[in-house]
Protein backbone atom coordinates (compact mmCIF):
# COMPACT_ATOMS: atom_id res chain seq x y z
CA UNK A 1 0.00 0.00 0.00
CA UNK A 2 0.95 3.36 -0.49
CA UNK A 3 1.11 6.66 1.68
CA UNK A 4 -2.47 7.47 1.26
CA UNK A 5 -5.42 6.58 3.68
CA UNK A 6 -6.22 2.53 3.05
CA UNK A 7 -9.91 2.08 1.64
CA UNK A 8 -11.30 -0.88 1.96
CA UNK A 9 -15.29 -1.11 1.26
CA UNK A 10 -17.58 -4.09 2.05
CA UNK A 11 -20.24 -5.36 -1.32
CA UNK A 12 -22.56 -7.14 0.66
CA UNK A 13 -24.09 -7.68 -2.72
CA UNK A 14 -28.35 -9.00 -2.11
CA UNK A 15 -27.24 -11.06 1.46
CA UNK A 16 -28.27 -10.82 4.45
CA UNK A 17 -31.76 -10.39 6.75
CA UNK A 18 -32.89 -7.73 9.55
CA UNK A 19 -31.03 -10.40 11.89
CA UNK A 20 -27.87 -11.48 10.06
CA UNK A 21 -27.02 -7.98 9.42
CA UNK A 22 -27.83 -6.76 12.88
CA UNK A 23 -24.97 -9.77 14.14
CA UNK A 24 -22.80 -8.03 11.49
CA UNK A 25 -23.05 -4.64 12.38
CA UNK A 26 -22.89 -5.32 16.17
CA UNK A 27 -19.59 -7.29 15.19
CA UNK A 28 -18.86 -4.43 13.39
CA UNK A 29 -18.94 -1.76 15.90
CA UNK A 30 -17.07 -3.94 18.81
CA UNK A 31 -13.85 -4.12 15.79
CA UNK A 32 -11.79 -1.15 15.88
CA UNK A 33 -11.98 0.23 12.43
CA UNK A 34 -12.70 2.59 9.79
CA UNK A 35 -14.02 1.31 6.16
CA UNK A 36 -17.40 1.72 4.20
CA UNK A 37 -20.03 -1.06 3.81
CA UNK A 38 -22.39 -1.21 1.11
CA UNK A 39 -25.37 -3.07 2.19
CA UNK A 40 -28.55 -4.30 0.61
CA UNK A 41 -31.01 -1.30 -0.43
CA UNK A 42 -33.49 -2.09 1.56
CA UNK A 43 -31.02 -2.18 4.97
CA UNK A 44 -29.33 0.91 4.25
CA UNK A 45 -31.55 2.57 6.69
CA UNK A 46 -31.13 -0.38 9.73
CA UNK A 47 -27.55 -0.11 8.92
CA UNK A 48 -27.06 3.54 9.39
CA UNK A 49 -29.25 3.71 12.18
CA UNK A 50 -26.72 0.79 13.87
CA UNK A 51 -23.68 0.93 12.61
CA UNK A 52 -20.59 3.22 14.08
CA UNK A 53 -19.94 6.04 12.22
CA UNK A 54 -16.71 5.31 12.12
CA UNK A 55 -17.75 3.33 8.85
CA UNK A 56 -19.16 5.04 6.34
CA UNK A 57 -22.13 3.48 3.82
CA UNK A 58 -21.84 3.04 0.55
CA UNK A 59 -24.84 2.53 -1.63
CA UNK A 60 -24.42 -0.32 -4.40
CA UNK A 61 -26.37 1.51 -7.46
CA UNK A 62 -28.04 4.94 -8.35
CA UNK A 63 -29.53 6.63 -10.81
CA UNK A 64 -28.63 9.01 -13.79
CA UNK A 65 -30.74 12.30 -12.40
CA UNK A 66 -33.42 13.29 -9.89
CA UNK A 67 -36.16 11.23 -8.16
CA UNK A 68 -39.95 10.75 -10.46
CA UNK A 69 -42.15 8.89 -11.50
CA UNK A 70 -40.89 5.26 -11.43
CA UNK A 71 -43.71 3.52 -9.91
CA UNK A 72 -42.34 0.30 -7.64
CA UNK A 73 -38.89 0.45 -9.36
CA UNK A 74 -35.94 -0.13 -7.42
CA UNK A 75 -33.58 -2.33 -8.93
CA UNK A 76 -32.24 0.27 -11.39
CA UNK A 77 -33.62 3.43 -10.11
CA UNK A 78 -32.35 4.66 -6.92
CA UNK A 79 -32.54 7.90 -6.42
CA UNK A 80 -29.22 9.85 -5.40
CA UNK A 81 -31.10 12.35 -3.20
CA UNK A 82 -32.94 9.34 -1.46
CA UNK A 83 -29.20 8.09 -0.74
CA UNK A 84 -28.25 10.86 0.45
CA UNK A 85 -31.03 11.04 2.89
CA UNK A 86 -30.36 7.78 4.36
CA UNK A 87 -27.02 8.75 5.04
CA UNK A 88 -24.59 7.18 2.38
CA UNK A 89 -21.59 8.83 1.33
CA UNK A 90 -20.75 6.81 -1.71
CA UNK A 91 -21.98 5.24 -4.49
CA UNK A 92 -20.73 1.48 -6.52
CA UNK A 93 -20.76 1.95 -9.83
CA UNK A 94 -19.99 0.16 -12.86
CA UNK A 95 -19.79 -3.47 -11.03
CA UNK A 96 -19.07 -6.38 -13.36
CA UNK A 97 -22.35 -8.09 -11.50
CA UNK A 98 -24.16 -4.88 -13.21
CA UNK A 99 -22.12 -5.00 -16.15
CA UNK A 100 -22.07 -8.56 -17.61
CA UNK A 101 -25.34 -9.49 -15.50
CA UNK A 102 -27.49 -6.49 -15.66
CA UNK A 103 -26.37 -5.52 -19.11
CA UNK A 104 -25.16 -1.82 -18.05
CA UNK A 105 -22.56 0.17 -20.27
CA UNK A 106 -20.18 2.39 -20.19
CA UNK A 107 -22.18 5.20 -21.42
CA UNK A 108 -25.09 4.39 -19.05
CA UNK A 109 -22.34 4.06 -15.94
CA UNK A 110 -20.30 7.19 -16.94
CA UNK A 111 -24.21 9.52 -17.01
CA UNK A 112 -24.60 7.68 -13.21
CA UNK A 113 -20.88 9.03 -12.13
CA UNK A 114 -21.56 12.29 -13.06
CA UNK A 115 -24.58 12.72 -11.40
CA UNK A 116 -23.92 11.20 -8.35
CA UNK A 117 -20.39 13.13 -8.09
CA UNK A 118 -22.26 16.53 -9.25
CA UNK A 119 -24.57 15.66 -6.22
CA UNK A 120 -21.66 15.29 -3.84
CA UNK A 121 -21.39 11.57 -3.72
CA UNK A 122 -18.13 9.98 -3.94
CA UNK A 123 -17.65 7.23 -6.38
CA UNK A 124 -16.23 3.98 -5.96
CA UNK A 125 -15.77 2.96 -9.14
CA UNK A 126 -15.18 -0.46 -10.68
CA UNK A 127 -12.92 -1.57 -13.69
CA UNK A 128 -12.54 -5.00 -14.73
CA UNK A 129 -12.15 -7.60 -17.42
CA UNK A 130 -13.13 -10.83 -18.60
CA UNK A 131 -10.18 -13.40 -18.90
CA UNK A 132 -9.94 -13.15 -22.35
CA UNK A 133 -10.16 -9.46 -22.64
CA UNK A 134 -6.79 -9.51 -19.92
CA UNK A 135 -5.11 -11.32 -22.47
CA UNK A 136 -6.36 -8.87 -24.97
CA UNK A 137 -4.24 -6.22 -22.70
CA UNK A 138 -7.87 -4.75 -22.92
CA UNK A 139 -8.34 -3.23 -19.22
CA UNK A 140 -8.93 -0.18 -19.72
CA UNK A 141 -11.04 0.20 -22.68
CA UNK A 142 -14.00 -0.62 -20.37
CA UNK A 143 -13.88 2.69 -18.03
CA UNK A 144 -14.32 6.31 -18.58
CA UNK A 145 -14.55 8.95 -16.16
CA UNK A 146 -13.99 13.02 -16.47
CA UNK A 147 -13.91 13.66 -12.65
CA UNK A 148 -11.67 12.36 -10.25
CA UNK A 149 -12.18 14.31 -7.07
CA UNK A 150 -14.15 11.65 -4.83
CA UNK A 151 -13.23 8.79 -6.76
CA UNK A 152 -11.82 5.53 -5.78
CA UNK A 153 -10.84 3.05 -8.62
CA UNK A 154 -11.66 -0.98 -7.54
CA UNK A 155 -9.89 -2.98 -10.05
CA UNK A 156 -11.83 -6.54 -9.72
CA UNK A 157 -11.02 -9.05 -12.55
CA UNK A 158 -13.82 -10.57 -13.25
CA UNK A 159 -12.75 -14.24 -13.15
CA UNK A 160 -11.70 -13.42 -9.56
CA UNK A 161 -14.89 -12.11 -8.32
CA UNK A 162 -16.78 -14.91 -5.86
CA UNK A 163 -14.94 -17.57 -7.44
CA UNK A 164 -12.23 -18.23 -4.24
CA UNK A 165 -9.22 -17.63 -7.39
CA UNK A 166 -7.72 -14.51 -6.02
CA UNK A 167 -5.72 -12.44 -8.38
CA UNK A 168 -1.93 -12.92 -7.43
CA UNK A 169 -0.25 -9.91 -5.33
CA UNK A 170 2.25 -9.55 -8.26
CA UNK A 171 -0.89 -9.79 -11.16
CA UNK A 172 -2.68 -7.25 -9.09
CA UNK A 173 -0.37 -5.03 -8.52
CA UNK A 174 0.86 -5.00 -12.27
CA UNK A 175 -2.40 -4.16 -13.16
CA UNK A 176 -2.75 -1.51 -10.21
CA UNK A 177 0.59 0.48 -11.89
CA UNK A 178 -0.74 0.18 -14.94
CA UNK A 179 -4.25 1.73 -13.57
CA UNK A 180 -1.75 4.88 -11.92
CA UNK A 181 0.38 5.09 -15.20
CA UNK A 182 -2.87 5.58 -17.43
CA UNK A 183 -4.57 7.99 -14.68
CA UNK A 184 -1.09 10.02 -15.14
CA UNK A 185 -0.92 10.22 -18.81
CA UNK A 186 -4.81 10.79 -19.78
CA UNK A 187 -5.52 12.05 -16.78
CA UNK A 188 -2.90 14.04 -14.51
CA UNK A 189 -0.06 13.15 -12.44
CA UNK A 190 -1.43 14.37 -9.24
CA UNK A 191 -4.73 12.28 -9.82
CA UNK A 192 -2.25 9.27 -10.55
CA UNK A 193 -0.55 10.23 -7.54
CA UNK A 194 -3.91 11.07 -5.42
CA UNK A 195 -6.28 7.97 -6.49
CA UNK A 196 -6.48 5.18 -4.39
CA UNK A 197 -6.81 2.39 -6.33
CA UNK A 198 -8.21 -0.23 -4.51
CA UNK A 199 -8.40 -4.61 -5.54
CA UNK A 200 -11.54 -6.39 -5.35
CA UNK A 201 -12.05 -10.40 -5.94
CA UNK A 202 -11.95 -13.34 -4.00
CA UNK A 203 -9.95 -10.99 -1.34
CA UNK A 204 -10.02 -12.82 2.27
CA UNK A 205 -8.53 -12.60 5.99
CA UNK A 206 -5.82 -15.08 4.73
CA UNK A 207 -4.72 -13.35 1.73
CA UNK A 208 -5.21 -9.56 2.21
CA UNK A 209 -1.61 -9.13 3.88
CA UNK A 210 0.47 -10.22 1.33
CA UNK A 211 -1.72 -8.27 -1.32
CA UNK A 212 -1.66 -4.87 0.97
CA UNK A 213 1.80 -4.93 1.08
CA UNK A 214 2.02 -4.28 -2.70
CA UNK A 215 3.07 -0.39 -3.24
CA UNK A 216 -0.07 0.14 -5.50
CA UNK A 217 -2.64 -1.80 -3.72
CA UNK A 218 -4.58 0.51 -1.96
CA UNK A 219 -6.98 -1.22 -0.27
CA UNK A 220 -9.69 -3.63 -1.28
CA UNK A 221 -13.65 -3.99 -2.00
CA UNK A 222 -14.56 -7.21 -0.46
CA UNK A 223 -17.75 -9.38 -1.57
CA UNK A 224 -17.79 -12.85 0.36
CA UNK A 225 -15.62 -12.33 3.33
CA UNK A 226 -17.04 -8.72 4.46
CA UNK A 227 -20.30 -10.52 5.62
CA UNK A 228 -18.12 -12.10 8.64
CA UNK A 229 -17.19 -9.66 10.59
CA UNK A 230 -14.25 -10.98 12.20
CA UNK A 231 -12.65 -11.80 8.60
CA UNK A 232 -13.56 -8.08 7.71
CA UNK A 233 -12.19 -6.15 10.55
CA UNK A 234 -8.88 -8.63 9.77
CA UNK A 235 -8.99 -7.27 5.90
CA UNK A 236 -9.19 -3.72 7.02
CA UNK A 237 -6.45 -4.25 9.30
CA UNK A 238 -4.16 -5.84 6.75
CA UNK A 239 -2.44 -2.20 6.77
CA UNK A 240 -1.99 -0.15 10.08
O1 LIG B 1 -17.30 -5.95 -4.99
C1 LIG B 1 -16.58 -6.97 -4.38
C2 LIG B 1 -16.71 -8.25 -5.08
O2 LIG B 1 -17.15 -8.23 -6.38
C3 LIG B 1 -15.69 -9.27 -4.80
O3 LIG B 1 -16.44 -10.34 -4.35
O4 LIG B 1 -16.88 -12.30 -3.01
O5 LIG B 1 -14.93 -12.26 -4.58
O6 LIG B 1 -14.87 -10.88 -2.52
P1 LIG B 1 -15.72 -11.52 -3.56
Amino acid sequence: AGSGKFFVGGNWKCNGTKDSISKLVSDLNSATLESDVAPPFVYIDQVKNSLSDRIEIAAQNCWTGKGGAFTGEIRRVVFVEQLKDLGCQWVVLGHSERRHVIGEDDQFIGKKAAYALSEGLGVIACIGELLEEREAGKTFDVYAVSSWDKIVVAYEPVWAIGTGKVASPEQAQEVHVAVRDWLSKNVSAEVASKTRIIYGGSVNGGNCAELAKQEDIDGFLVGGASLKGPEFATIINSVT
